[in-house]
């Protein structure tokens, strides 16, 4: 490749909570029912997370200096509760997410979000922070319309079990590809964040 050309490279990033494993796929188990729809397109469970900066298209170069925010950050494990299933928007949902409540995440972003911001790197969003994760996409009507198809069978319920709080103990820089079989979410840098029990 030309040198022009590998400076000009661009990449799509985002900052995202890390959910455990366990959680994951229980939410993948519950999901296979909760979420049949013809219309859903389930979010595969390596991909459940909860974006706290979304960063969008960058230039190659900002990479290190975006890992290196990142990375400087300090903070604890926050403890996540997850609630049921909400269409955004209302009226026509384009995706559905699991609202998450969790003091400690939304620390972690206003700080995330707040060094970004100071180093340069980031232009918060005006729309308050919504800390969610995306379990199903709606697929897109046929023909030239990008309107969302309608769904019939609204996802169901979360069991009692998967609305206890989890820690969740990684924060993870990703580069995402979008892939005609959906996004692939590549990660570039990871910090674990220690559990102390206090939040
Ligand atoms: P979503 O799941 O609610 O769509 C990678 O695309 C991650 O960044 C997803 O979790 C996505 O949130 C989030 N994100 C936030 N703002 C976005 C935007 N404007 N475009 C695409 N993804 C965005």
């Amino acid at each position: 490749m030309a040198e022009g050309q590998e400076k000009s490279e661009r990449v799509r990033l985002f900052v995202a909570l890390d959910l455990p494993r366990d959680l994951r796929e229980r939410i993948g188990e519950w999901g296979r029912q909760a979420l049949a729809d013809p219309a859903l397109r389930p979010v595969s469970v390596e991909n459940l997370h909860i974006t706290l900066a979304f960063l969008g298209s960058r230039p190659q170069q900002q990479v290190e200096a975006i890992t290196g925010v990142v990375e400087g950050g300090s903070g604890e494990a926050p403890l996540v509760a997850l609630g049921n299933p909400e269409p955004r928007p209302r009226r026509r949902p384009k995706v559905f997410g699991l609202p998450a409540t969790s003091p400690g995440a939304e620390a972690l972003q206003a700080s995330l979000v707040g060094r970004l911001a100071e180093a340069g790197l980031h232009e918060p969003e005006e729309r308050p922070f919504w800390p969610h994760v995306t379990v199903a996409r709606v697929r897109s009507e046929s023909g030239r319309s990008r309107r969302p198809r309608p769904v019939e069978q609204s996802p169901e319920k979360l069991p009692e079990k998967l609305a206890e709080a989890w820690f969740c103990r990684r924060l993870t820089l990703y580069r995402s590809e979008l892939q005609p079989s959906g996004a692939r979410y590549v990660p570039l840098a990871q910090v674990k964040l220690p559990e102390t029990g206090r939040q």
